[in-house]
């Protein structure tokens, strides 16, 4: 059995978006060679684990989250022998990999959609979720697709609408029916049978909905212009549902019965909802994503906050687990400016539980300007202008200073972003100082000082105002992390008269000073990670 087993203890999952990592083939997108070559690099930067976007076959209307073919590669990213290559690879330099699990929706290409499709009788009719026009021929009901626009599409061939929670070229999958949900269950058997580690589950909480279709209220708190139309409604009837927990369960009980393997979900929820998640799966290798690094305001208070509560839930039974970006979020250097990155990256490393970084993350990428012309992501196309679109963080990894920052030798499937002759992984790794040694040290911390990945985390009163302070303990070991969210000069009232320094946030400190800390000043954004 999976329980007890160690690895995704002490594991730091690399996030790859496949489009954007490194192109082999010279056509401006990137592939399976591409992650393939960069292997090493991510040994380098001290990764054991990685967490690649959808690759499976797809017409990529949504870039791979319309999955037209699940026990195959899309061409564009290579061939199965590539993959078989990439995990034989991986494996052999001890990095775990995980794919992405798409079960709520499917590409309108898909085979199972195109039978279901052809005739209101056809046996895989029910594997999708159908309903009659109203009798004025409008959608069934009002319930609206997260990209913008009715979540119902009509098949104008059998006259019946079908759903699509996200985009129309993604009908949603009836888990209701017993044959798809084998067939879905027998697709994770399939990656799992090839060797995989694991799986990230996509947007789990839509999987099941009303089965009465009745309409969704409007939500009074959002204003015209600045919300979605997705958020002029509550997904009471929608999003959450508590079946949710019966689909993950069956998911979960296929990945236990594989050895080593482990399984993170998407879940977009309140703190209350993803505690009572790990409790009802029961599974220590099951964690829901915790979105509050990205979600929060960054104030320090807030944080601390929802840091103890979370983190005294848990207890020692289930594992945390952190994530400061992915591709549908604006990149954190955009999101709290570039200084703050810093100071984000070390409170990732050292609370207790597994972080994901999403690639370019480790040399401080931003978001990148996407002109009008050159929008890709349908969610930016049926919701313009509210800063909803996922290009500006999906732009390519800037390796280097050359043409196209060493991902391509050809013109990329999104522009790159123009700072990538500075930040790039050629230049920081010749700068000691750079965002990319910082992340370097904080990896090698976590993986390596037993305090940081077994250690209890235990809560302190706030030092000062917007700085946040929390210690690390195993045993007599006892690590202090003391980072201000700020930008101004704080002075410190701390329960602890001096420490050793392991790490700041500029490397510019000698590891192994002694900070006098009765009376101390912590500048803007500047973080010390301490020996106490
Ligand atoms: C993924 C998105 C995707 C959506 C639909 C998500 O939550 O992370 O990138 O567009 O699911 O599959």
């Amino acid at each position: 059995m999976a329980d007890g087993l160690k690895w995704p203890l002490s594991s730091i999952v690399y996030h790859i978006y496949p489009r954007s990592l490194k192109d082999s083939s010279s056509d401006g997108i990137g592939d399976l060679r591409g992650i393939e070559e960069k292997l090493d690099y991510l040994l380098e930067l001290g990764i054991n684990a990685i967490w690649i976007s959808p690759i499976y076959t797809s017409p990529m209307a949504d870039f791979g989250y319309d999955v037209a073919d699940y026990r195959d590669i899309d061409q564009m990213f290579g061939k199965m022998k590539d993959f078989d290559n990439l995990i034989k690879k991986a494996h052999d330099k001890g990095i775990k990999l995980m794919m992405d699990y798409v079960p709520n929706h499917t590409s309108s290409q898909h085979i199972w959609f195109k039978e279901a499709s052809s005739s209101k009788n056809n046996p895989k009719r029910d594997w999708y979720i159908w309903a009659d026009p109203k009798a004025d021929g409008s959608a069934p009901n009002n319930w609206k697709s997260v990209f913008g626009g009715s979540a119902w599409h009509l098949d104008s061939k059998t006259n019946q609408y079908y759903l699509h929670s996200f985009y129309k070229d993604q009908p949603d999958l009836n888990w209701r029916n017993s044959d798809l949900e084998k067939a879905m269950l027998d697709v994770l058997r399939f990656w799992l049978d090839k060797g995989v580690d694991g799986f990230r589950v996509d947007a789990v909480d839509w999987v099941y909905k009303d089965p009465l279709f009745r309409d969704e209220p409007r939500n009074p708190n959002t204003l015209e212009g600045k919300h979605s139309e997705y958020d002029h409604i509550l997904h009471t009837r929608t999003f959450g549902l508590k079946e949710t927990i019966s689909v993950m369960k069956k998911i979960v009980k296929v990945v236990k019965e594989y050895e080593n393997t482990f399984i993170v979900a998407e879940a977009h929820l309140d703190l209350q909802a993803i505690i009572e998640r790990y409790v009802s799966i029961g599974w220590r290798w099951y964690q829901p994503f915790n979105f509050s690094l990205i979600n929060l305001p960054w104030k320090a208070e807030i944080h601390k906050q929802y840091i103890d509560e979370y983190d005294k839930a848990l207890g020692d039974l289930y594992i945390p687990c952190y994530v400061l970006g992915n591709h549908d979020q604006h990149r954190v250097g955009t999101r709290i400016g570039v200084k703050q990155a810093r100071i984000a990256a070390m409170l990732q490393m050292t609370l207790r539980g597994l972080p994901f970084i999403y690639y370019g993350e480790e040399i401080g990428m931003t978001d990148n300007h996407i002109s009008a012309e050159q929008v890709q992501d349908p969610y930016e196309i049926l919701s313009p202008k509210l800063g909803l679109g996922r290009d500006p963080e999906r732009t390519p990894m800037q390796w280097d200073d050359s043409k196209y920052a060493g991902f391509s030798d050809s013109k990329p499937w999104l522009p790159i972003n123009p700072n990538y002759t500075s930040v790039n992984v050629k230049s920081e790794e010749k700068d000691d100082k750079s965002m990319l040694s910082l992340y370097k040290l904080l990896i090698k911390l976590k993986k390596t000082n037993p305090v940081l990945h077994e250690g209890k985390y235990i809560a302190l009163p706030h030092p000062a105002d917007n700085v946040l302070a929390f210690m690390r303990e195993k045993g007599e070991s006892k690590i202090l992390v003391l980072l201000n969210f700020d930008d101004k000069t704080k002075k410190i009232s701390l329960p602890f008269k001096s420490a050793k320094i392991i790490c700041d946030d500029t490397l510019t400190d000698k590891p192994g000073t002694i900070l006098d800390l009765t009376d101390f000043n912590l500048e803007g954004n500047e973080g010390y990670i301490l020996q106490i």
